[in-house]
């Protein structure tokens, strides 16, 4: 038997290889919290640089193209190497807008005293991001998407395209509602399998998207059982609709 061979059969060999693997966890793990400490100080810099944006997109593509390349030549499929990194940009822009809205000491002081009025605060972010986002929401999210998030928008596409197929064996289908539809992507994409389709959003530039890319669209006919309406769905959802199978 081979030395190599007697090793690998040997009972110490599996404890050893849960021993590596445990320390590779912790390594993982120092590693990532190290990560996130460097994103902390990135946007420590860009708030003292006039608060730059926190999503750089051309950054993250050029650092998600190196980790291609890396993975490529250390034989690990590429693929894995850019949904791991994207999810660890995901994370680090969340430890930066976590750190963005707590960075004022009244901020601070809201957080830990008035809740409601922190929850507002957090609101008015959520419009500003919104506002500053729907101009280009459809192009982030379609020809612009970097790996992972089209790998992400494949798979909702084939969970949406399995459960209306599902659904439509069930009957008519009725009133289909977009909770937060932003420009109305789903909602546009969802509306042709059903009587009525409702978009509901909070942000009033989001849903002015919406409206618009409805109004001129050449299909206008085929979009025209959609309705979209500014509301915070937190506060409210209303149905204002009768449906004529119902
Ligand atoms: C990540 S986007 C998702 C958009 C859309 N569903 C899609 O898949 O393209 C989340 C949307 O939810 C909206 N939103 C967040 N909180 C909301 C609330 N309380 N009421 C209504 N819309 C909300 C945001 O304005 C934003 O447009």
């Amino acid at each position: 038997m081979e030395p190599r061979d007697k090793i690998i059969d040997s009972d110490d060999f599996i404890k050893m290889l849960g021993f590596q693997l445990g320390k590779i966890d912790h390594f993982t793990v120092a590693v990532l919290s190290k990560r996130m400490e460097l994103a902390k100080l990135v946007q420590e810099y860009k708030h003292r640089h006039g608060n730059q944006s926190i999503l750089r997109k051309e950054i993250e593509d050029k650092r998600l193209a190196q980790v291609t390349d890396l993975a490529k030549k250390r034989s690990l499929n590429p693929n894995f190497a850019q949904a791991l990194l994207y999810f660890i940009i995901s994370e680090s822009c969340r430890v930066q807008i976590d750190k963005l809205q707590t960075r004022s000491i009244e901020a601070d002081k809201l957080f830990k005293i008035d809740k409601e009025a922190w929850y507002k605060l957090l609101k008015k972010n959520l419009l500003e991001l919104a506002a500053s986002f729907a101009p280009k929401y459809e192009k982030n999210y379609g020809d612009d998407a970097p790996f992972a998030t089209s790998s992400c928008l494949n798979f909702e596409e084939s969970v949406l395209q399995r459960e209306i197929g599902a659904l439509r064996g069930v009957g008519n289908l009725g009133l289909a509602v977009d909770l937060g539809c932003a420009t109305g992507r789903l909602t546009f994409r969802i509306a042709p399998h059903f009587e009525h389709a409702i978009g509901y959003d909070i942000s009033p530039d989001m849903i002015s998207g919406a409206k618009s890319t409805q109004s001129r669209n050449v299909n206008f006919l085929k979009f025209k059982n959609i309705t979209f309406e500014e509301i915070d769905i937190e506060k409210e959802i209303c149905f204002r609709y009768t449906l004529l199978s119902v």
